[in-house]
């Protein structure tokens, strides 16, 4: 399959890159020119986009501001018209599926927080797919509005779409960074490591449906987010658990 890859320069697309089947060929598109070989775009800019995506099977959009405290200039320019930029030029170029790389952000209005009162194991809550957008970060529900095009443009203009709403990914594969920081709950019900990551964005490339939306997250004990849908819609089984990890300190 001939997949594009926005953002390919990022941390999560430098995993993809490394990771996904080698019989993929893979397009990378960045903001900036790379060592490897890379189309530059900013994909805010519309007219720039023209012609990129032409004789792709598959697009993975990673491009934006990953930043959970990110400014409302950046979410609008990066993450909101940038994605819309993406899904239209999909369109035009006849481009059959965009994965997108939403985040676990877009449900975390009640359960985001630091450790120990929210995600702590007293406190359990078990969130699906089908919950209500419910964001802690305008750069949450700048992802859920990513989802929503996705929706528009799945429905009415044949580009397949697939929301990963993905957990906490670091320059280290190890979530034992977190132990006795605020954010120790929180990644412990996050964490996916980068065997699962990819797995993930594998099983959406071979996946065949309309409009999917799926968690990527590792099979954490503490996991707040339901799997149970998302194993059956994109045969994805994570394989890690962040408590090993924290068992093993
Ligand atoms: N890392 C995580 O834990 C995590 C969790 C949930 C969702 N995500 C999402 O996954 C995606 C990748 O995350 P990451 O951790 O690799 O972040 P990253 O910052 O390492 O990569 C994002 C890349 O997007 C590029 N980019 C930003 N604005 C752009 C623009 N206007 N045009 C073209 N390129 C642009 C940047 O140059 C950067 O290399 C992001 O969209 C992020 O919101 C990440």
């Amino acid at each position: 399959m001939k997949v594009g890859i926005t953002g390919a320069e990022g941390r999560i697309g430098g995993y993809l890159r490394a990771g996904l089947d080698a019989g993929h060929e893979i397009t990378s598109l960045t903001l900036t020119p790379q060592q490897f070989e890379s189309t530059v775009v900013d994909i805010s800019d519309a007219e720039a986009m023209s012609g990129v995506f032409y004789g792709l099977d598959a697009v993975i959009h990673l491009a934006g501001d990953p930043s959970p405290a990110g400014s409302w200039e950046s979410m609008l320019k990066n993450n909101i018209v940038g994605t819309f930029n993406v899904l239209e030029e999909a369109r035009r170029a006849g481009v059959k599926k965009v994965v997108f790389a939403s985040t676990n952000h877009t449900q975390h209005g009640e359960t985001m927080g630091d450790s120990p009162n929210v995600l702590g194991t007293s406190q359990r809550v078990m969130l699906r797919l089908g919950d209500y957008f419910n964001p802690s970060s305008i750069y949450g529900a700048s992802k859920a509005t990513g989802e929503i095009y996705g929706r528009l443009f799945a429905r009415h203009h044949g580009v397949q779409f697939v929301a990963m709403r993905i957990g906490a990914i670091g320059d280290d594969d190890s979530p034992v960074r977190a132990v006795g920081r605020p954010s120790e709950d929180y990644v412990r019900a996050m964490y996916l490591s980068r065997r699962d990551l990819v797995t993930a964005f594998q099983k959406a490339l071979e996946i065949d449906r309309e409009f999917t939306l799926a968690y990527v997250i590792s099979n954490n004990g503490r996991r707040i987010f339901d799997l149970r849908e998302t194993n059956e819609v994109l045969g994805f089984y994570p394989q890690d658990d962040a408590e090993t990890f924290f068992r093993a300190e």
